[in-house]
């Protein structure tokens, strides 16, 4: 089976299954071309996605398609998703128990796309793959886990909110070729880094019990 038919069949049985919460909602799957190595990955889908059952279509969508063609890339080329695949209402932020939910069916997801590089857009999705990471501190650069790369960049619904983020919006994307090409390292997430190496003090050898001990 091709990519886009194991994606079809995951999104039947996602579909199907009556344990996920905000069954209310439409299923927003996720699109885009699983063949280019390249995936970005949002948070939950809004009012205008839930309405189109497409991710990134409202203000935010447009800003992102804006975004991904300043560098030269068309949004066609890309797979787009988010890590929870119904929109919360209200659209407050997806609840932990939301994520957990739907956390198999995106790990199955990522593993038929195989990206080489997933970009994630806001904490929510940064955090999914980087628990400890702060969104101010390591937006804009690569983190190498579980072999792909991990980008974190700002939620487009953030930079919309202010000239300052939307600068720092443009700044990640313009290095987002870089990072694809390999031309800039990817580091290993702070969390998973080894600490620096002590002096090794050679320690006291364990006494021998002496020759007068009972045994
Ligand atoms: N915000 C997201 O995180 N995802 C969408 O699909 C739309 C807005």
């Amino acid at each position: 089976m091709d990519k886009q038919h194991e994606l079809a069949a995951l999104e039947t049985a996602m579909a199907a299954d009556e344990t996920l919460p905000l069954r209310d909602a439409n299923l927003v799957f996720g699109e885009g071309n699983p063949e280019g190595g390249i995936m970005f990955i949002g948070e939950a889908p809004g009012q205008n996605e839930d309405r189109l059952k497409r991710p990134f279509v409202g203000r935010g969508g447009q800003l992102l398609d804006r975004m991904i063609e300043s560098i030269g890339w068309h949004r066609p080329d890309v797979y787009i998703t988010n890590i929870v695949k119904r929109r919360p209402p209200e659209n407050r932020d997806p609840s932990p128990e939301e994520i957990a939910a739907y956390r198999p069916w995106l790990a199955r997801q990522i593993e038929i796309v195989d990206p080489k590089i997933i970009v994630t857009l806001g904490r929510f999705s940064m955090n999914y793959f980087l628990p400890l990471a702060k969104i101010t501190r390591d937006r804009g650069r690569g983190f190498l886990v579980d072999g792909r790369i991990i980008f974190p960049v700002l939620h487009p619904a953030a930079a919309l909110r202010s000239t300052e983020m939307m600068h720092m919006l443009e700044e990640d994307f313009q290095k987002l070729p870089a990072a694809v090409r390999g031309d800039i390292p990817a580091e290993i997430p702070p969390s998973l880094a080894m600490p620096p190496a002590r002096e090794t003090k050679s320690r006291p050898k364990p006494e021998k019990p002496s020759q007068g001990s009972l045994f």
